[in-house]
This record gives C-alpha cells, structure tokens and sequence, in this order.
C-alpha cells in the first residue's frame, strides 16, 4: 500500500500555502482537485493563476476513485434494508419502505407533516428489522429547532416500545447556521464508528442556506455550497448502508430565485443529488398526499396517509 498523499505533495505547495488550504477548510488532495480556481484564490488570499497550478498539480496526485463493474453495484444493492414509513400505502409507494444507500427528499409547504414524518421515520428505525425498522441509533441535525422528544414517546408508546429506550438511540444536534450544518455530517461519521447508524434526518436542509445566501448574486456559490453538502450526506448513506432523509421547504410565496412558487428550494442541485423526491401536501381532515416523483426504478404515484397522535397512519 502506498501511503497517502498529502497537500504537501503538491508541486509548488509549502507549508504556509498548506496551511492556508486547510484553514480554508481543503483538506484533502479531492477537494482542491474539484474546487474552482476563482473559490481557492478568495479563500486562500493567492493569486488566481497560482491557484489553478495548485487545482492542477492536486489534479494528479488525487485519487479521483475509479469505475466499478456492474456486478459490484449489485453485490452492494443486496445489502439495502428498507425503513417503514407506519403507513401501509406510503410504503407500498416506495416498494416496501425508505432504502438504505440513498438520500429521501420530503420537500412540501408549512405544515405538510415533514417534520412529523422525520419523527416517525426516527422511532420506526430503532425497531427490529421485522417490523420494519433498521434496528439502529438514529442522527437528526435540526435546523429549525422543531425536535420534540414528547412527540417521539407519544410515538414510541403507540408501538409499544419504550419511549426512553427510544430516546436514547436518537443524537439530535443543532445546526446553528449552514457551515455548522456541513461540519455536523463530519461529526455524525464519528459518531457512526461507535453506534450503529442507519438513519440520518437533516430536517431542514435548506433553511439555512435560504436566509444566508440572499440576492441573485449568491446563487451560484449557494448552489455549489449545498451540492457539497448532498454528496457528505450521500458518501454517509454509501459507507454505513444508511437511509438518509432531508426536508426541504417549499416557497409559499413565489422565490425570489425560482419563479415558479411549487418548487423546492436548492433546485435542481437537491434534487439530483436526491435518490427518491416526495412531495407532501395537506388533503382534507386531517389527510397528507405523498407523491413520488423522480425514482430511478419505481413508477410515480401517490399514497394517502394520516398524522394522528399516535403517529403515522393509514
Ligand atoms: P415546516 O417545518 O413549517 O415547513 O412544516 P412541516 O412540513 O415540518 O410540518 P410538521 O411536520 O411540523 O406538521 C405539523 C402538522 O402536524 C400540524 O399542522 C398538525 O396538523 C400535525 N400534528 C403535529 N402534532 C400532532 C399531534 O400530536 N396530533 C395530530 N393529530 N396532528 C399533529
Ligand atoms: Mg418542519
């Protein structure tokens, strides 16, 4: 085995440019390699031609990772568990549940039962796998400070299942703003070394981004920020066969940057990123609409289901 290469090993790089790349958060030969000349040369307080000798020279010393034959990918799909949604029809929707390896999106107005289904989601995989849980710890990074243990016992109770038990296998962070967010995911990798972790919840995961990055002017880099993000979250459901659910706010009012009021916020850098999309919406008495839209194997569809007390219904 070759030892890995360092920043160091990039021609032209001392140890004060190193250091510079790693206070600016490049920590890895990967990271420098994918960055844009413009981003490096800000950050770094370098020249711009110096910094695209460095994205250059960090070019050929990374390792890009490789191709994979089909008959690995499906060695790793055999591993995927799925995770109930405690509505019959919503998981018939989804082929039998949430499946692991992949990002969910819940993208919806105010109200429409995201954060209600995040809750439910958490309790249904601290259960065996033969209730349809993934019998594992569960991370949530809360953005919006709406994690209520009260709603999880109420949840947990209804299942029989004991709601401090419960309580203890699920590690809720803040995110205080969205650099805080994207250094949690790092976070929640440790954390997954000690506990099992097959479910992460970042509800929401785009709030933040909405009210920091403001006027047309920051779009790209609020694109390019959140697109970093998807792929930690999406590295993390890889390497611990985990299922990862974010919510995603839809804009009552028309966007300042998306005109059309019906579309997610982060566009389609989200929604790429996503494995499965689900658009939630209020339906009458007390009824949500769930509509998949985007799979990569399964037809589009709806599925009606209930938020009770008790939690997630038929
Ligand atoms: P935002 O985060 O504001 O975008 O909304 P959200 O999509 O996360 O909505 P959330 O999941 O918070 O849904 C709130 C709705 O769930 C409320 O309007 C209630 O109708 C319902 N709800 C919450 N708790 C209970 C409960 O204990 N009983 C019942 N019956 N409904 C509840
Ligand atoms: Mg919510």
């Amino acid at each position: 085995m070759v030892a890995e290469k360092t920043l160091e090993d990039i021609p032209g790089v001392g140890p004060a440019i190193a250091e510079k790349l790693r206070e600016a958060g490049y920590n890895d030969l990967l990271s420098i390699a994918v960055a844009s000349p413009g981003d490096l040369a800000d950050k770094c307080e370098i020249g711009e031609k110096k910094a695209m000798d460095i994205i250059e020279g960090a070019k050929l010393c990374a390792d890009i990772g490789g191709f994979e034959t089909g008959e690995d990918i499906m060695e790793r799909r055999k591993e995927i568990v799925k995770l109930t949604t405690g509505s019959k029809a919503f998981d018939e929707l989804l082929a039998g549940g949430l499946e692991s390896q992949s990002i969910v999106e819940l993208f919806g107005e105010f109200g429409s039962s995201k954060t209600q289904l995040c809750f439910q989601l958490a309790v249904n995989a601290t259960l065996p796998e033969d209730r349809g849980g993934l019998d594992s710890d569960v991370i949530i990074i809360d953005s919006e400070n709406t994690f209520r243990p009260e709603r999880i016992c109420q949840m947990a109770e209804y299942l029989g299942v004991d709601p401090t038990e419960t309580l203890k296998r699920i590690h809720v962070a803040r995110a205080f703003n969205s650099q805080h967010q994207i250094l949690l995911v790092d976070k929640a990798m440790e954390l997954a070394q000690q506990y099992k972790v097959k479910l992460m919840i970042v509800d929401s995961l785009t709030s933040h981004f909405r009210a920091e990055y403001v006027g047309r002017g920051t779009l790209a880099e609020r694109q390019q920020v959140l697109n970093r993000h998807m792929h930690d979250l999406l590295n993390f459901a890889t390497l611990n066969n985990a299922v990862i659910v974010v919510t995603n706010q839809v804009a009552a009012k028309p966007d300042a940057f998306f005109g059309d009021p019906t579309r997610p916020i982060g566009g389609h850098i989200v929604g790429h990123t996503a494995t499965f999309r689900i658009y939630l919406r209020k339906g009458k008495a007390g009824k949500r609409v769930a509509r998949l839209i985007d799979s990569p194997n399964l037809p589009e569809g709806e599925a009606v289901f209930m938020v009770t007390e008790d939690g997630i219904k038929d």
